[in-house]
């Protein structure tokens, strides 16, 4: 009989996580990657020491109450905890970890991405081209923002908002940033600091959210909200689609007083709010933020190192709770 200790790999993960979970470990699969419920979750873990799971799996305190006893650990295949009710978890002495760093660059490249693609008009220019209606090339046609020599705000700034920063100052752009705690004079880099995400509305040309879904931050960019951004402000979001007020967005956009939005992430995924679709200026994404082979496999790596250390004996590195 084997002595590993029994995982189970809630979703296909690549290839080469799934070759190094299944030499160190017992592991079961879901290889057909089909979405399971929290009953079927709860099912599969019945054998299972510990858990490879995505940000898909709602593991809400209904369901870590159900987990069967022997499962002492879930490693989350993700940054982001909003799916995990941490607190149930500590009251059970579940392990909780993430995989911070390493879908840093990936992410905030994204973040690049949307911002230069809605502020140039990239799905109106694309659609031009693929739909065969590009009259001729005019001095006036689909005239964008500039990055350069504009304020880009930036709503949390960890990692993922530091290294925005980076890619903004090689743009020209002037940094902004809130936070919950002004950070220290090296991470700052000599981006201004505003006390109040209300404060740093009203700078940001260009706006990007980077901070975490929260009871604090749902709906954080309401209608009263944008109402303080600069006119045609520039909004990209690749945090999470709870922190957007999709209806006070959208009545942006089809004003204007928005130009543009970048979105990589949405309220309900993947059931997006249908009038995304026919608004020109959003730019959307489906939430490919770290979808890189390299980052996906890091992540991976990432969450077998949490599930190697605990089965060691030791603490998890990137443990939450
Ligand atoms: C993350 O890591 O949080 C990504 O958004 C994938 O869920």
């Amino acid at each position: 009989m084997s002595q590993k200790p029994k995982i189970t790999l809630t979703r296909r993960f690549p290839e080469a996580v799934i070759e190094r979970a299944e030499q160190n470990y017992d592991a079961a699969v879901n290889r057909d990657d089909t979405a399971w419920d929290g009953d079927e979750l709860i099912r599969r873990a019945a054998e299972s020491d510990g858990l490879l799971i995505s940000s898909w799996d709602k593991c809400t305190a209904e369901v870590i109450g159900r987990l069967p006893d022997r499962v002492k650990i879930l490693a989350s295949f993700s940054v982001g905890y909003e799916h995990v009710d941490l607190e149930a978890a500590k009251a059970r002495g579940l392990i909780i970890t993430n995989t911070p760093d390493v879908l840093t660059d990936a992410t905030a490249d994204t973040a690049l991405l949307l911002l230069l693609a809605a502020s140039r008009r990239a799905r109106e220019g694309m659609a031009m081209v693929v739909e065969d209606r590009w009259p001729r090339w005019t001095p006036t046609q689909l005239l964008g923002v500039q990055a350069g020599g504009h304020r880009l705000g930036i709503l949390g700034m960890g990692r993922i908002g530091r290294a925005l920063a980076a890619r903004g100052r090689a743009l020209g752009m002037e940094i902004h940033y809130h936070n919950r705690s002004r950070l220290a004079a090296d991470l700052e880099q000599g981006a201004t600091y505003h006390a109040s995400a209300e404060d740093l509305l009203r700078v940001s040309d260009f706006l990007s959210i980077h901070c975490e879904l929260t009871a604090e931050t749902e709906k954080l960019l309401n209608a009263e909200r944008i109402a303080l951004l600069p006119e045609g402000a520039i909004v990209v979001n690749t945090a999470r689609g709870g922190i957007v007020d999709d209806d006070a967005l959208i009545a942006a956009l089809e004003t204007g007083r928005v130009f543009a939005a970048g979105l990589d992430v949405f309220n309900g995924e993947p059931n997006v709010d249908p009038r995304y679709r026919g608004l020109e200026n959003a730019f959307v994404l489906p939430h490919i933020g770290s979808a890189t082979v390299d980052t996906r496999d890091a992540m991976g790596f990432r969450a077998l190192d949490n599930l190697d250390a605990h089965f060691r004996g030791e603490d998890p590195p990137d443990r939450l709770t």
